[in-house]
């Protein structure tokens, strides 16, 4: 037993010499828990952001584009996804001031009606927002008057970001699949 140990233990010994050749690996801490206030967090507040989403398909400047059509011939297109870097802007209209834009993708993620799975980080360029960004995840059924997604994180400003955004089709055009949606996020932030 005292023989099996020693051996055990001169195994490891020579199997740590091995695996942290002189580095002092020891030194260095993956995880500790560190005190909140030295994070310099202000009060945890809510905010309301209104925006348009324009997702463009048709014309010379697409925004968002097929890159994995559906393998099948289905109605609700499932497995067809998108890849998309749309404008987010202040009004309805296209041509209104950007604040931002929604970097990611959406697949068709449901079989028997049309539902999306939207994974985007809206990357925001307005006021003191420029340079943050908040995540969307969720299920899109985009028939439906108000849909509700996700928001599961951010940068900057949205750190420890949390929340929902609520999307409205503003207008849709069947010929093109050009559709402009209005985004309201409600959004609990530092
Ligand atoms: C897809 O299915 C529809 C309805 O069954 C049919 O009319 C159409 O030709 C099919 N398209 C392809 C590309 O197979
Ligand atoms: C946002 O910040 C970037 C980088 O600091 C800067 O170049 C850009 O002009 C800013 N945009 C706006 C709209 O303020």
């Amino acid at each position: 037993m005292a023989k099996l140990i020693l051996q055990i233990f001169s195994i490891s010994v020579l199997y740590s010499l091995v695996a942290f050749p002189a580095t002092g690996e020891e030194d260095h801490i993956f995880g500790k828990s560190i005190n909140d206030k030295s994070m310099r967090l202000k009060r945890e507040k809510l905010s309301h952001f209104r925006f348009y989403w324009h997702d463009v398909l048709s014309g010379s400047k697409p925004t968002s584009m097929i890159i994995i059509p559906p393998p099948r011939n289905t109605t609700t297109g499932f497995g067809q996804m998108n890849m998309i870097d749309n404008a987010l802007t202040l009004g309805p209209e296209l041509s209104s001031k950007i604040v931002g834009r929604a970097q990611g993708f959406y697949a068709a993620a449901s079989l028997n009606d049309v539902g999306l799975m939207m994974v985007m980080n809206f990357a925001f360029i307005e006021g003191k927002y420029n340079g943050s960004t908040f995540t969307i995840l969720g299920r899109n059924p985009v028939f439906e008057k108000v849909r509700e997604m996700a928001v599961i994180g951010g940068s900057g400003l949205f750190r420890f970001a949390r929340g929902y955004v609520q999307a409205s089709t503003h207008s849709l055009d069947f010929k093109t699949g050009d559709a402009t949606v209005q985004y309201d996020a409600y959004v609990l932030h530092y």
